[in-house]
């Protein structure tokens, strides 16, 4: 019998990890010149806070979860997203008192029940970043540019970024009726997803990419149309801040967003290199997220990205490629008192922080050499009998071929290694 992963969740091999690692790597250094700090949620909460967080209505709540009860028959909810963990943390650790303001990063596995395809996935991983506490347009400003100068950092070309405003939830409500009047005669044309749309929550209808429901989105109110008189201004304030910092957006009337915290701003950044419909980053407020979750009305801000397709993006388009990982020394090995003494003198080299490896399969000279270079390593050195007799060995430089004598001694072949490396 053979068993295949689950359906949507794969192995990152060690091959890939490479990219991943420099994904992380660049996300992470970002993080810190914008002074986000990690956080660390856990991968299970209770559906409640989902359900109430993201909404009901919402296709992720919906159709996507991974929800199972526990033992003791209370229902726990593999997180498909971070903000409603965020916003939950916020809360357990009595922030909203002691320190309102908190700016986060994270990384990590998320898990949706969607159809598996190219960049999306069941098991996938965001980047994300949260903002909590503030109402200031100069923050929405730089998480819009966090998220861009990551993507320049990492080389990425051909970004688009789209905004809009969805207003606050009062705005939002005389939105919704806008939009429930202008559909009303059109829907039983259009799709049924839409239909159901219209019943639970009409603003999901502008997200519809079905060709038949196209005519009507186009010809749907706008929301910037139905924003109060301050979530105006706030709007307003965002795109003169990113005019001031010569960040290039596109306001789009169609952007909705697919999680019902959303308030006021909302955004996306895609990539030429992902096609037309991946985003690469989806983010915006939700300004009435963590008093939902019984917390003061506290203001806040943030995105995720699905590293996925970033990696993707990366692999296609990205004018960085990860670093090998170079290995210093290969100790190739003859006989059974050479592998024993190889092992030894290998653990003492690496004790000097250098990496050594070396054969466990017991193959032949060539294959060993093979190896060496296989795995790439920099230095060789071969230990037969008459090494150990003399106590003196070879070590080869495998770029150069140039060979040059040294002492079994640990400390010996270390200072050599150093010295080539030049640490
Ligand atoms: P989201 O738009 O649902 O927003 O997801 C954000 C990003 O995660 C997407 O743009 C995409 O890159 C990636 N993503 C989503 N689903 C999948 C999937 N099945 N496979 C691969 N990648 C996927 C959120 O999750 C919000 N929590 C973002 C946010 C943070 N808003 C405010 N703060």
């Amino acid at each position: 019998m053979t068993y295949d992963p689950v359906r949507g969740m794969r192995d990152i091999l060690p091959d890939e990890v490479g990219w991943w690692r420099l994904a992380e790597e660049k996300f992470r250094e970002v993080a810190r010149l914008y002074n986000y700090r990690e956080i660390r949620f856990p991968i299970l909460e209770a559906t409640e806070l989902f359900t109430r967080g993201i909404g009901e209505s919402t296709d992720v709540v919906g159709k996507q979860m991974y929800t199972f009860p526990d033992r003791k028959g209370r229902s726990l909810t593999l997180r498909p997203e971070g903000t409603a963990s965020a916003a939950r943390a916020y809360l357990t650790a009595g922030l909203q008192v002691k320190e309102p303001f908190q700016k986060w990063f994270y990384i990590g596995p998320m898990f949706r029940y969607e159809k598996p395809q190219k960049g999306r996935s069941r098991q996938f991983h965001q980047y994300g970043i949260e903002a909590i506490g503030s109402l200031d347009p100069g923050l929405d400003a730089e998480v819009i540019s966090l998220a861009r100068s990551l993507m320049e950092r990492l080389g990425l070309g051909g970004l688009r970024l789209r905004l809009n405003s969805i207003g606050c939830a009062k705005d939002r409500e005389a939105y919704r009726e806008a939009l429930k009047e202008h559909f009303s005669d059109r829907i039983s044309s259009m799709c049924t997803d839409c239909r159901r749309r219209y019943r639970d929550n009409p603003i999901r209808i502008l997200d519809c990419k079905e060709e038949i429901c196209r005519p009507h989105i186009e010809s749907a109110p706008k929301s910037v149309d139905h924003l109060c008189a301050e979530c105006r201004e706030h709007l307003e304030g965002v795109r003169e801040r990113l005019d001031f910092l010569g960040l290039g957006y596109e306001l789009d009337y169609r952007l909705v967003r697919g999680l019902d915290y959303y308030t006021r701003t909302v955004f996306e950044l895609s990539s030429d290199a992902l096609g037309a419909q991946d985003s690469l980053i989806g983010g915006g407020r939700y300004d009435g997220l963590i008093e939902s979750l019984g917390g003061p009305p506290t203001p806040a801000i943030g995105f995720a990205g699905g590293m996925e397709r970033l990696v993707l993006a990366l692999q296609e388009d990205g004018k960085i490629r990860p670093e090998g990982e170079p290995l210093d020394l290969f100790i190739a090995t003859l006989g059974d008192e050479a592998s024993r003494a190889g092992l030894k003198l290998a653990e003492e080299i690496r004790s000097a922080g250098l990496s050594v490896d070396l054969d466990h399969r017991g193959r032949s000279f060539r294959k060993q050499l093979n190896l060496a270079n296989r795995l790439g390593a920099s230095s060789l050195l071969v230990l037969g009998d008459e090494e150990l007799e003399s106590k003196e060995g070879k070590l080869k430089d495998l770029s150069s071929g140039k060979e040059e004598g040294v002492e079994l001694i640990s400390s010996g072949i270390i200072d050599r290694l150093r010295r080539k490396k030049g640490v």
